[in-house]
C-alpha cells in the first residue's frame, strides 16, 4: 500500500513538472501570437480613424492630394522623409508625434494638420494615435507597389459675375480651403468630411447657438476664430477644440469670406 503511494505520488510529481516545461517552452511562442494578433488589431482600429479624420486631406489610400496634403503611402514618405529633415527617431514616433501635436501652418500646403490628440486638445485618445500610426506603417511593405487613386481634378474657380452664395461654394469647395475634408454637406457629393459638424442646415441653426449672436455673425466667427465657441455636435461625438484650422482669417481675402458666409446662411 505504502509504495503504491508513492508511486502515485512520484508520478504526479513528474506529470507536473513536464506539463509546466511543456507550458513553459510554449510561452515565447505564444507571445509572438498575441503580439502578431494584437498588431492586426491595432491596425484595423486604425483604418477606421485613419477613414474619419484623414482620408479628407491625405486621400483614400495615402496618395496625398496636391497642394494640399502630401501622400503618405508613397516611398519616398518611408525612406527619405527622416534624412529630409533630420529626424533621428524611428518612423513610428516621427508619425505619431506628427498626428499628436499637428504642424503649424505651412507654406507648400494650404491645408494645416490640424493637433489631433487629447492631449493637445484633440479628439483622438493615445491608442487611437497609435493604431492609426500602425496603419500607415503597414502600408510599407507595398509602398509604390501599387496603384493609387489619383486625386480629382480641382475646382476651377468661377467667374465673379456669378452670385455671391454660388462663390461662396466654390470656396467651400476649393483644395486650397479643404473645408470639404472635414465637413458634409448632403446635397455636395465631394462634401462628405467626418471631422466637423454637418453643415447641411447651418444657415438655420446657426441662429440658435450662441445667445444674441446672428446667424450670420455665428458663422463668419466660427470661420475666423473657431475656438472662440465650440459647436456641440460632430460626427463621432462632441466636437473638440484645435481641430479646425485657426488661419482662415489670414488666408482668405475679405471677398472670400463674405461669399463662404453667405454661401453658408443660404444652407438652410
Ligand atoms: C485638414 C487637412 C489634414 C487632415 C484632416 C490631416 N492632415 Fe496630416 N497633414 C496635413 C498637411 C498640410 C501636412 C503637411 C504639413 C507640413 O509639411 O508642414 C500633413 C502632414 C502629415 C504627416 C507628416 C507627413 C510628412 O511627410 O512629414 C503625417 C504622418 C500625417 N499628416 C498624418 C495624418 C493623420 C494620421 C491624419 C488623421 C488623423 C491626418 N494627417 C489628417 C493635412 C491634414
Ligand atoms: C481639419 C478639419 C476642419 C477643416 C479643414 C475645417 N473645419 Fe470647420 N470645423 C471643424 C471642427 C472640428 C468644428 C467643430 C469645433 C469648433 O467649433 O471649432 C468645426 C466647426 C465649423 C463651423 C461651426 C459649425 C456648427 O455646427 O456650429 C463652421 C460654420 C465651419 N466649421 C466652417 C468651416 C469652413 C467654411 C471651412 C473652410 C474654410 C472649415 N470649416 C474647415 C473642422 C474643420
Amino acid at each position: 500500500m505504502k509504495l503504491i503511494q508513492i508511486l502515485v505520488g512520484t508520478l504526479v510529481v513528474i506529470a507536473t513538472v513536464a506539463a509546466l516545461l511543456i507550458a513553459g517552452l510554449g510561452e515565447p511562442v505564444r507571445m509572438a501570437e498575441t503580439e502578431r494578433a494584437q498588431q492586426a488589431r491595432s491596425i484595423q482600429t486604425g483604418a477606421s480613424v485613419y477613414e474619419t479624420y484623414c482620408t479628407g486631406c491625405h486621400g483614400l489610400k495615402g496618395e496625398g492630394i496636391p497642394t494640399v496634403a502630401p501622400a503618405l503611402n508613397s516611398p519616398q514618405f518611408f525612406t527619405q522623409r527622416l534624412k529630409e529633415i533630420g529626424y533621428t527617431g524611428s518612423l513610428r514616433s516621427f508619425i505619431e508625434s506628427t498626428v499628436a501635436a499637428g504642424r503649424p501652418s505651412n507654406t507648400q500646403y494650404s491645408a494645416k494638420m490640424p493637433t489631433w490628440s487629447q492631449q493637445f486638445g484633440g479628439p483622438l485618445r493615445p491608442d487611437q494615435v497609435r493604431d492609426v500610426t500602425s496603419f500607415i506603417l503597414n502600408w510599407e511593405k507595398t509602398a509604390g507597389t501599387q496603384p493609387l487613386p489619383t486625386p480629382g481634378p480641382t475646382a476651377t474657380p468661377l467667374p465673379s459675375t456669378a452670385s455671391p452664395e454660388e462663390q461662396g461654394k466654390a470656396v467651400f469647395l476649393a483644395d486650397k480651403t479643404a473645408c470639404k475634408a472635414c465637413h458634409t454637406i448632403d446635397t455636395e457629393p465631394s462634401a462628405k468630411g467626418l471631422v466637423g459638424p454637418n453643415l447641411t442646415h447651418i444657415g438655420t441653426e446657426a441662429g440658435t447657438l450662441v445667445a444674441g449672436q446672428s446667424a450670420g455673425d455665428y458663422i463668419r466667427a466660427s470661420i475666423v476664430n473657431p475656438n472662440a465657441f465650440i459647436a456641440p455636435k460632430c460626427p463621432t461625438g462632441p466636437c473638440t477644440a484645435n481641430v479646425m484650422p485657426p488661419t482662415f482669417g489670414q488666408q482668405l481675402s475679405q471677398q472670400e469670406l463674405d461669399n463662404l458666409v453667405a454661401y453658408l446662411l443660404s444652407l438652410k
